[in-house]
């Protein structure tokens, strides 16, 4: 039997909104209701939601800009979204943003301010708290690249100002994943021409607008690249462009990315990425690893909270 509980008063006093889909939270769209989603606009709100998460014994979620994440069912433990003022600060060569900032707009900021490093995000959608969760890149250059400095909350909601250290930021991977907070970072630019930025930035448009499905739901790539290899290549090689479950399919663009037509389930959009891994394991001998963050439906979840009381 499931057990009900409420969720505490230190939690409600926070912004939050009830059961909104995750359609309108995610780029690819699918997925099911967020029964709880927790907007706080400042840091000491995003503390005092950890905190009382920690001191509840409250399983939780973060959630960026929902474009590097394909939800699989409803969520019925609080998520965290941030909403702190999306105001840029500059000293120098240096820029700092808040986690909930959006990632294009941080990179074209950047380009008008005539400050390059951050090209390569010109075309990487999310929050700048998604990319520094992911170290998201493109094109040979990642965030931690330009990373001088990141601001979290630890596990247990303590407040953590660092420089990055070796170890700290992998390929689509940092410790930002175990359970903490990103909230917000500071980039150690250069000081660039602003014709010579857009060009640039023009050009891995074009690139990006030539082999991405833009205009259809997408999560961006699905699977991290092995090692040396890409696995868009090896899914197109597999003969797996087009391949369709519903409303999932393989994009006729790019092998990597598995697009939703409007309607698709999570049990067809798992489907397809579940045989997607099986061909391409078939056909190469390759295990596929997700890039993509993914939320399991949380059938054995004790904290499912009564839709009436909770
Ligand atoms: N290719 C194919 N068929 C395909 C797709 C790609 O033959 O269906 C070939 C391309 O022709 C090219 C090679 O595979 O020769 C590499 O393709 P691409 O340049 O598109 O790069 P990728 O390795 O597939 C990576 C990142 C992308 C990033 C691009 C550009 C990963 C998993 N993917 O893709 O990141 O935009 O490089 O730098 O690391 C993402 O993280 O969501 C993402 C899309």
């Amino acid at each position: 039997m499931k057990m009900m509980r409420n969720l505490p008063d230190a939690l409600l006093a926070l912004p939050h909104r009830r059961d909104v889909p995750f359609s309108r939270l995610t780029t690819l769209g699918v997925g099911g209701i967020c029964r709880w989603l927790f907007e706080p606009v400042s840091e000491a709100q995003a503390q005092v939601f950890v905190r009382a998460c920690v001191r509840e014994g409250l399983p939780w979620r973060t959630l960026g800009g929902g474009s590097n994440l394909v939800v699989l069912g409803d969520v019925t433990m609080p998520v965290l979204r941030l909403r702190f003022p999306q105001e840029l600060r500059r000293d120098g060569l240096e820029l700092q943003a808040p986690a909930s900032h959006g990632h294009i707009r941080l990179s074209a900021a950047a380009a008008d301010m005539g400050l390059s490093g951050l090209e390569y995000a010109s075309g990487i959608p999310g929050s700048v708290g998604g990319a520094m969760h992911m170290n998201a890149g493109a094109y040979g250059r990642e965030l931690v690249d330009v990373l001088a400095r990141y601001r979290f909350l630890t596990g247990d909601g303590d407040l953590v100002e660092k420089a990055p250290e070796p170890g700290e930021f992998g390929y689509r991977w940092s410790v930002l994943g175990a359970g903490r907070v990103a909230l917000g970072l500071t980039v150690r630019l250069a000081a660039g021409d602003p014709a010579r930025i857009r060009a640039q930035v023009q050009d891995y448009r074009r690139k990006r607008g030539t082999s991405q499905p833009l205009g259809k739901r997408n999560a961006g790539c699905i699977f991290k690249n092995p090692p040396g290899q890409s696995a868009g290549r090896l899914i197109d090689q597999a003969g797996l462009k087009g391949l369709r479950v519903g409303d999932a399919q393989v994009s006729l663009d790019h092998g990597n990315f598995l697009v939703n037509h409007g309607a698709a389930t999570p049990t067809q959009f798992a489907e397809l990425m579940a045989t997607v891994r099986a061909k391409v394991k078939a056909t190469h001998g390759i295990d596929l690893v997700p890039e993509v963050e993914i939320w399991e439906p949380q059938k054995d979840d004790p904290f499912v909270l009564d839709p009436i009381t909770g």
